[in-house]
């Protein structure tokens, strides 16, 4: 039976507009901004500009939510004039995305809010007299890493080349350069960002020391950046690839491990990610990403022990920085997949070398059962071990330290990725509660191995879930808190604009 009409169409009125729920609001401040920046907003979701911008978030997950309109600036003014409509418009959401690369929800996403996307505010120049880099948060690394290449010079930024610049630099980011010069927010010296009122400022570390910490490290809270200024080092001919090797293997990659971490001091050059991958049927393999910072790798010493394990597989060779990270960045592209990242900072324990299979065998008795079925064959779980040894901290001191407050006196740490891929949205929840189940087990499980040693352990930004609280794990958090409520006293950014808040 049919329900009586006026119901009836409440109910078909209300499907309808779950499908398109953009208020009023959200669509004055649409037009309003597409007046005062013609030709760069778009609202029409079967446009092919709208279409591919929306299909670019690299987890399809985010490719869901559908924002009202989305504006693509091409300078920091068009930016500018967006913030200061969109004050006008308290209840409008709102997001900035440059590469798309968090699986996040609602950090470069929004659904029914107003997108700004920095697509076309991309590319790198390099100035040889004062060894400074622009570079600018649209596009992936490829193309900084690139052009900086052929002048002998690089950044410290993203390992894999697809990956986005925005978002990576403004969270910290981890790259192989990092035992050498720091995190690759360290490195920023300046900054062009859209503060929350809508003025554009230029911010230079030299001389507001405290706000360049913050916005090493702090994510979208300050400001929307249109530009960053990145100290550039030399470099040359790197060796560097992947290898695969069978789950046979463990045990020696795991002591190769233990043995690189702290020795990664003296060898500053080298490094990896160590990726442990349980792949369909609970089969478990190893893909190491190397990097050598030099023509040729060592023969002795710790890095050398990695490369002494028989492998099932092998990219390594002598060849450009840029050609690595392209390399590098291929495989990750093929994936169109739901993804989750959750984060986890393991104390490097030297009397318990055990920790790394004993995390391993944990993680994979929390997904065998998900990844046994035939209906997930292309689901995958790993967890990478990611050395932060603490001459990253050294290096990010020498350059006046990040928002993470990490120290050459800390004691050295592993960065612990644990992400998983699947296709279908019915299996979000289950895969993201084993990665929670591992991080609470591991908030157990540390300080038995510790046996009451100290260790400052902060989160890296880059690699957590929406649900992490992050800025929480930063000893400044107080003080990072203050500063940006002092700076955004409406709460534009933290209440309006999605991602990591204080
Ligand atoms: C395949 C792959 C490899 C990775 N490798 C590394 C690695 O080697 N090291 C590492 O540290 N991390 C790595 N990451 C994590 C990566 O740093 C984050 O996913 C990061 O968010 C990517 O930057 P993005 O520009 O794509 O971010 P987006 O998804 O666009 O944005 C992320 C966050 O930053 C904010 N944001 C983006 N641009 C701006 C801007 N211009 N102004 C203000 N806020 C902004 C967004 O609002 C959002 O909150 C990797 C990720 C992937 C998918
Ligand atoms: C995050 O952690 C900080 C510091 O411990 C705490 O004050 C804050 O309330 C936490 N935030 C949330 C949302 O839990
Ligand atoms: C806008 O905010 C910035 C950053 O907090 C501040 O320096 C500036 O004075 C503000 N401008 C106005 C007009 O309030």
């Amino acid at each position: 039976m049919l329900p009586p009409a006026p119901i009836f169409l409440t109910t078909a009125l209300l499907a309808a507009s779950a499908t398109l729920a953009v208020s009023t609001s959200t669509e004055a401040a649409c037009d309003e901004i597409a007046a005062a920046t013609p030709e760069r907003v778009w609202s029409n979701r079967l446009s092919r500009t709208y279409y591919s911008e929306v299909n670019s978030y690299w987890s399809t997950t985010l490719r869901d939510a559908k924002p009202a309109c989305l504006v693509l600036p091409q300078s920091a003014e068009e930016v500018a004039a967006a913030v200061r409509i969109l004050n006008k418009y308290p209840d409008v959401q709102f997001a900035v995305k440059s590469g798309g690369h968090t699986p996040n929800e609602r950090h470069s996403s929004v659904r029914d809010g107003v997108l700004i996307s920095t697509r076309d505010l991309s590319g790198v120049t390099y100035d040889e007299e004062t060894q400074i880099a622009t570079v600018r948060p649209g596009g992936e690394w490829n193309d900084v890493i690139g052009p900086l290449d052929e002048q002998g010079v690089t950044v410290v930024g993203g390992r894999l080349g697809l990956v986005g610049v925005g978002g990576y630099l403004l969270q910290g980011g981890i790259s192989f350069l990092s035992a050498q010069y720091g995190l690759a927010a360290d490195s920023i010296v300046g900054w062009e960002m859209v503060a929350a009122n809508g003025t554009i400022l230029n911010i230079d570390a030299s001389e507001e020391p405290e706000l360049a910490v913050a916005l090493r490290g702090s994510g979208s809270q300050f400001g929307i950046v249109t530009q960053f200024k990145i100290k550039a080092y030399p470099v040359a001919k790197v060796w560097g690839g992947t290898r695969i090797y069978d789950g046979g293997k463990a045990s020696e990659i795991y002591s190769a491990l233990h043995n690189f971490v702290p020795g990664n001091a003296d060898d500053e050059k080298a490094a990896i990610i160590l990726t442990d991958i349980t792949a369909v049927g609970g089969t478990k393999l190893f893909l190491i990403f190397y990097f050598y910072d030099g023509p040729e790798p060592p023969t002795t010493g710790p890095f050398a022990q990695f490369l002494n394990i028989g492998s099932t597989l092998d990219t390594t060779s002598t060849q450009s920085y840029s050609a690595l990270l392209k390399s590098n960045g291929e495989s990750a592209e093929l994936l169109q997949s739901r993804i989750s990242f959750r984060t986890f900072t393991l104390p490097y324990v030297p009397d318990a070398p055990h920790m790394y299979s004993e995390i391993s065998d944990k993680f994979t008795f929390l997904i065998k059962d998900i990844l046994k079925s035939p209906l997930r064959l292309t689901s995958q779980c790993s967890i990478d071990f990611q050395p932060f040894p603490a001459i990253i901290g050294k290096h990010s001191q020498e350059r006046g330290g990040n928002a993470m407050g990490i120290a050459g006196s800390d004691l050295d740490r592993i960065l612990l990725e644990i992400q998983c891929s699947w296709l279908a949205g019915s299996d979000d929840e289950v895969f993201h509660d084993a990665s929670r189940e591992l991080v609470e087990w591991l908030a157990i499980k540390v300080p038995e191995w510790t046996k009451g040693v100290k260790y400052y352990l902060p989160y890296l930004m880059n690699d957590a879930a929406g649900d992490q609280n992050v800025t929480g794990t930063y000893q400044g958090y107080g003080k990072f808190k203050a500063l940006q409520e002092r700076m955004d006293p409406a709460g534009f950014f933290k209440k309006r604009g999605g991602g990591f808040v204080y």
